[in-house]
Formats: C-alpha cells, structure tokens, sequence
C-alpha cells in the first residue's frame, strides 16, 4: 500500500474553526527523574522494580528525562504548531507522603512547565491522575480503600489551589478502565493486584473519586473547563449466534460503560454486566447521587476494535476477545488492530447520550516498528494511521455527532507502561541512550495539517 505523506487528503478546516487540536502525554511516561527533588515512590516506582513485570525488565526512572528536558520538547510542539498540550501531573511529586506534605520543588516544576507552555503560546490541559498513586497509599489499601476518595480530593485541591490560575482545561483521571483492570484485576500494571475482591471496590473508589473531583474543580475553578477521560473501543460479536451478541453486549458494558453511565447519572449498567452487582457490597446509602457530576466534556480515547466471542471458560463474563493476529488484519507494534472506522461507530454511540455535553478525543495514535536510519524517521503507517482516524472523525462529526477536539497520543517515544520502551507512539522519534529528538514524517505531516498546508 502507498502512503502519502507530502500532501494532505482534507484539510483541517474542514473540522471547523474552533475545533481543539493538540498531543497528550503522561508524567509516568514521560518524566523521569523518579526521585527528584523530593518526590515520593509511586506505585509504578515500585512496580517496575518488580522481576518480570515489564517487558526487557526496564524501568522509567529516566524515560524521556522530560523532567529536565521540558523546555526543549514543549518548544518542539510548538515547532509542531500543536497549540494544547495535555499532561499529567504526578501526585508523589507534589505531595510525597500522600496527604500531608507539600513538595514546593515539586509544584515548583509544574508552575515551569504551565509559565513556559504559556510564554511560547501553547495552551496547558492537565489529568489529574493518570495511574500514579503515591506508593505510601497503595500500602494503605490504594483505591480499595474508601478512604482514597478523601485523599484523592485533597490532591485535586492542591492542584486546583497551585496551578488554577492559569490552566484552564482538566480533565480528573484518565481511563479508569485500564488500571483498574490491569492494575487491580490481572495484576499487570501497578500496583499487581488480582481478583474481582481488589477491582470491585477499586472501581467503586475511582468512580466515587471521580465525581468527587469534578466537584471540587468546579467549586474552586468555576471558570474552568472540566473534564475526565475514558477509554473505549467498539465492540462487535464474532457471530451472530445469541450467545456471542450476549457476550459482546457484556463486554461493551465493562468496557463501555462501567465507569460512563454512573456519572452521567445512570448507574452502573448492572443489567447488562451482570458481575457489576458485586460493586452493591461497597455501595453505602447515598453513594448512587454521588457516583454523578455534570462534566462540560467527555474525553474519550480508543485505539482498536474488539471482536468478542462467547467463552464458558472466562468467569465472570463468560467472553473472550478474539486476537487481532489471528484474524489476519493490519497490525500496530501492539498487535492491536488498525480499525479507524471504530471511532466513527464510537462517536456514534456516546452522541446518543444527552447528558454528555462535549466530546473531545484526548488520545489517539498507534505504535509501529520506528526506524531511524539516515537521519530521519520514515513512520507511513502512522501517517495513515491518523489521517484515516482523522476522516472517520470528520465523517461523524459531519453526520452530526459531538466532538470539539483531537489529540495524538503521543508526543515522543515513551514508557510503554508493562510493554517497556518497544511500541513508539510518539509523533517524535526519541533514542534512549542518547535522548536524542528526531521529528518523524508522522510529526512533519501534523505540523503541515495544523498550519492548513
Ligand atoms: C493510555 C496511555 C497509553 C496508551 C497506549 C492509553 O491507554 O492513556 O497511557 O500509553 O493508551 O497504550
């Protein structure tokens, strides 16, 4: 297959004037400098310690050294002509024991990167959490422990308190579905946990949280923009036999819904998820109004599709998903496959909820074998990648469906999380050695479409 990656196929005014277009990234992946200045341990300090854990047994105590290098890639988003920059802010970094300390050197950081992201013309947009509990809370039970939700609204405080005078744009938490089904359900990201007694309450925890944070935003920031971020994917039966369209609706709840429904303020979809009703033994009286906050906007982030099956081995939701490689699609580096139409059939469902007010799509990308080679770094897929992505959204958007905004996930080659520093998501190439920045064609090709070449 041919790719282009010298002329644009549409043009970003298509999208509209006031369409927000920007990259995200998160401090974890990003940061480095894991004990820095004061920081505490987080959770993924600690996870990647543990043998066999992350792919190569590499660690992110480094990264992409944004710690000491933000100056230098903020100035490369605005060489990009990105005009917002999303980022996350690491809570061991500011309040190192949790709850109580404040870390000045920390907020101190924070305050440089939002100043410098102001002084160049680039708009700031913060996640509150994006999977990065201080490590001294997990000890404490992390978020299955009710207590969490008091600790997480004093973080949001903080941050509101520190950095609110000038960010306008947050979003609470980014993809509660991920960590807490990773991290508290499979055990493959931080902190390791297993089993539906460790996701059911934490899942219970973040939701309350997240409400609970959109309510202190508001009250301290009345003139902000708030949001939060979910992950979704569309999810379609392997057959049409009942028993696969009733695994796949199971599915498309717990992936889908679980975390959307209750603070739109319609409930966790017990119905349709029948194992949710284990989250009623960590409910308390009250907690169903408290589960719900008006969000000016949605964030919403997907990467693939997801073909389900009905499984009898698979407890508790009786459904499997059917591999990408085994059914003979295109690929990314994370053997997800490359579905843009997913988007389209999402932006379709969630336009179908009056209660969300906007939509923005806070991530978006795919990983790819990068090469550098002759000084440069020829990455086509990923150039296809977004601008078939980019024609879906257009396509929804012009059938009708909400969505204000899209960021590409991700500005450099980072920590992958468990998968190590293998898939490069970044729109710039980043050697790890030598830390060393290459543009690849991917960010040439975003600059040009954002300039309206
Ligand atoms: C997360 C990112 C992650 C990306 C690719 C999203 O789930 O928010 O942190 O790197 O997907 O896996």
């Amino acid at each position: 297959m041919e790719y282009n990656t010298n002329t644009n196929p549409f043009n970003k005014a298509l999208f509209g004037d006031d369409f927000v277009w920007g990259v995200s990234t998160a401090a974890v992946q990003i940061e480095g400098a894991h004990d820095a200045d004061g920081k505490g341990e987080s959770i993924w300090d600690v996870f990647v310690r543990r043998k066999g854990k992350i792919k190569g047994n590499v660690h992110n105590c480094v990264a992409c050294d944004f710690y000491n290098r933000y100056e230098e890639d903020i100035n490369l988003i605005k060489q990009l002509n990105i005009p917002n920059f999303r980022f996350s802010i690491s809570w061991s970094r500011i309040i190192p024991d949790g709850t109580e300390t404040i870390n000045q050197a920390g907020i101190d950081y924070y305050n440089r990167i939002i100043d410098h992201c102001l002084a160049i013309g680039v708009e700031p947009w913060i996640t509150l959490y994006h999977w990065d509990l201080p490590h001294v809370l997990e000890l404490k039970g992390g978020w299955t422990n009710r207590e969490v939700v008091n600790w997480f609204t004093n973080f949001v405080k903080v941050c509101a308190n520190a950095f609110g005078d000038r960010v306008k744009h947050w979003m609470v938490m980014n993809e509660p579905s991920v960590f807490t089904g990773a991290g508290y359900f499979f055990g493959l990201h931080a902190p390791g946990k297993t089993g539906l007694s460790n996701f059911l309450p934490a899942v219970h925890h973040v939701t309350l949280s997240i409400a609970a944070g959109g309510k202190v935003l508001r009250e301290l920031l009345p003139q902000a923009e708030i949001g939060t971020t979910f992950s979704c994917s569309y999810i379609e039966p392997y057959s049409q036999k009942p028993r696969d369209v009733a695994a796949a609706k199971r599915v498309d709840a717990l992936l889908n819904r679980l975390f959307v429904e209750p603070v739109l303020g319609l409930g966790y979809p017990f119905d349709d998820l029948p194992v949710s009703k284990g989250l009623k033994k960590y409910m308390l009286p009250g907690d169903e109004d408290k589960l719900a906050f008006d969000f000016d906007f949605i964030g919403l982030q997907n990467y693939t599709r997801e073909i389900v099956k009905y499984s009898f081995f698979t407890p508790y939701i009786g459904a499997s998903l059917v591999k990408a490689e085994k059914r003979h699609v295109p690929l990314t580096a994370m053997g997800w496959e490359v579905w843009p139409e997913s988007i389209y059939h999402l932006l379709h469902k969630y336009n179908k909820y009056p209660e969300i007010r906007k939509i923005y799509l806070t991530e978006s990308g795919a990983a790819f074998p990068d090469v550098y080679q002759d000084d440069v770094v020829h990455d086509p897929l990923r150039v296809a990648y977004l601008q078939e992505y980019l024609q879906q959204v257009l396509k929804a958007k012009n059938e009708g469906c909400e969505v204000s905004g899209y960021f590409i996930w991700t500005l450099t080659d980072n920590f992958e999380w468990a998968e190590g520093y293998h898939p490069r998501f970044g729109i710039i190439y980043v050697d790890f050695e030598t830390q060393q920045r290459v543009i690849k064609s991917s960010g040439k090709w975003y600059a040009d479409f954002l300039s309206g070449i």
